[in-house]
């Protein structure tokens, strides 16, 4: 069924964030989008609607290039979801953002290679071209920054995410590659969902978590289990930073997000 109530904020749950139970009175809702059904959880915090959806499924099972990305963003639109609070795991580039800390990205570089990447298809939509020129909400990163602060988490102010297609690992080559282009983080998931959540003029941030160094930087072979562990390790501090800014979220949004060039209007 499609939802009618206004639920203004969600979460996007990335790797080891998969327990809605942050949030009170949670119901099950499926929504249909022109894309595909979308299983949401919806509960309360703070008094506050509150949409967690786990971005590779409740039991980890969908890989990052078979994310239904734009069901996963037009359910969102579709029950009046505003600002987007989205979580990923990464490997660094950038020896100053060590593994266990937070990053609140601010840019991207896309490399992934075979997603649906758009909403806008021409024929009725016409020929849109979004702009980027902030790709990330800056009152959404400011919320999250303000909120580590006053929890007393390291947060790195800025980061550039590099996506890749997945569901490889990188090879040593590329990730110097993406440092020279100025790579901090390696992830791969951020595109198309950062891409989307604009294009359908919602407000959508990110903190990323480095769980490794990234390919040929690390001593080691990288493997999910490291990924996972770290997660695991800190999941208490992310639980804390993505509830500490739910509250801290102004209702009237003080960004151009829903208003920017090409954006679908809210
Ligand atoms: N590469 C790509 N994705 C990742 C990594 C990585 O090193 N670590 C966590 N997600």
């Amino acid at each position: 069924m499609n939802s009618k109530a206004q639920v203004r904020l969600a979460i996007i749950g990335g790797t080891g964030v998969y327990d809605p139970r942050i949030l009170a009175d949670i119901r099950e809702e499926s929504v249909s989008t022109p894309y595909g059904d979308v299983n949401l959880r919806i509960g309360t915090y703070e008094g506050e609607e509150v949409a967690f959806l786990p971005r590779h499924g409740a039991k980890h099972s969908v890989p990052p290039h078979l994310i239904n990305y734009r069901a996963n963003i037009m359910a969102l639109k579709q029950i009046g979801v505003e600002r987007v609070i989205a979580t990923t795991a990464v490997g660094s580039l950038n020896k100053a953002m060590k593994p266990g800390d937070f990053v609140l990205v601010d840019q991207f570089l896309d490399f992934t290679k075979n997603r649906a990447a758009t909403f806008f298809e021409g024929g009725e939509m016409g020929v849109v071209h979004t702009d980027f020129t902030e790709p990330y909400c800056p009152e959404c990163r400011a919320v999250l920054s303000r909120a580590a602060k006053e929890i007393g988490i390291t947060a790195h102010d800025g980061g550039c995410y590099v996506c890749t297609e997945g569901p490889r690992f990188e090879t040593p080559a590329e990730i110097r590659m993406f440092a020279t282009f100025g790579g901090d983080l390696v992830g791969m998931t951020n595109v198309p969902e950062v891409t989307l959540a604009r294009e359908a003029g919602l407000c959508y941030a990110t903190v990323s978590m480095v769980t490794n160094f990234a390919a040929g930087i690390s001593p080691q072979a990288l493997t999910h289990e490291e990924v996972l562990e770290v997660m695991a390790e800190n999941a208490e501090n992310l639980k804390r930073l993505v509830m500490g800014t739910l509250t801290g979220i102004p209702r009237e949004r003080g960004c151009t997000c829903g208003r920017s060039a090409g954006a679908m209007k809210v």
